[in-house]
């Protein structure tokens, strides 16, 4: 038996992948508490859906603060008020400052709506549409003090359609990571996640298990 570990969630939006890892936790495929979820914003739906299933909330927005290092500082101090091991950036829209990360290391992850390194940084849906790449997708990162460039966990492939939208192409590729932000969560509450540098090995992989991959032939 493993430990859960206990996390910390930050969100700014819906709150959809919040949700993945709550309803991961309740089915228990995922060993782990959710300590705490914090918004940066008043109007996140993300922290109805946490209230829903009892979690502790809180509201810090940033536009309450002077500088960046003081909201994050803020931040560290109720993350660690609540016993947070690991922070999971869920739709967060906010950069967070060397301090924030070296207080959390190798313990923080994000998800981002691409495969990087291909496009980080906002819309990067629309950046894909806009490449006019055929296949684009999540990834699953730790976070360094560089944006949208840690460590790759996990990503899930999905094909690009010539007829897409933003929201048709953000929508597939949004039930991916409701797939693959609980099973990278997963591999830290397992301890198997061995960082090197900027990649990391997992321990026990035989054969990319984590990795989907919808070839366009067969949609
Ligand atoms: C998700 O698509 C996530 O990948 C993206 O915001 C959305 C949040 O949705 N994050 C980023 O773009 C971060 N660079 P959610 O609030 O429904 O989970």
């Amino acid at each position: 038996m493993t430990t859960p570990l206990s996390l910390g969630i930050l969100i700014s939006g819906g709150g959809t992948n919040l949700q993945a890892i709550i309803d991961a936790i309740e089915r228990k495929d995922l060993s782990a508490h959710i300590r705490i979820v914090v918004s940066n914003r008043s109007d996140a739906y993300g922290l109805a859906r946490a209230q829903r299933h009892g979690l502790s909330t809180a509201l810090l927005a940033h536009t309450d603060f002077s500088s960046r290092e003081e909201f994050d500082q803020h931040l560290v101090t109720l993350l660690h008020e609540h016993g947070v091991e690991m922070v999971i950036l869920a739709g967060f829209m906010r950069l967070l400052s060397a301090r924030f990360i070296q207080a959390f290391p190798h313990r923080i992850l994000n998800i981002h709506p691409a495969l990087l390194p291909a496009f980080p940084g906002l819309r990067a849906q629309r950046q894909a549409l806009e490449r006019g790449v055929r296949i684009s997708g999540a990834t699953v990162h730790l976070v360094d003090e560089k944006m949208d460039h840690g460590p790759i966990i996990m990503q899930a492939a999905v094909p690009v359609y010539p007829d897409d939208t933003e929201d048709s192409l953000s929508a597939r590729i949004l039930a991916q990571e409701h797939r693959i932000y609980p099973a990278a969560i997963k591999l830290f509450a397992e301890g198997r996640v061995v960082v090197r540098g900027n990649s990391v090995r997992i321990r026990d992989e035989r054969h990319w298990p984590q990795t989907a991959f919808q070839s366009p032939a067969a949609v």
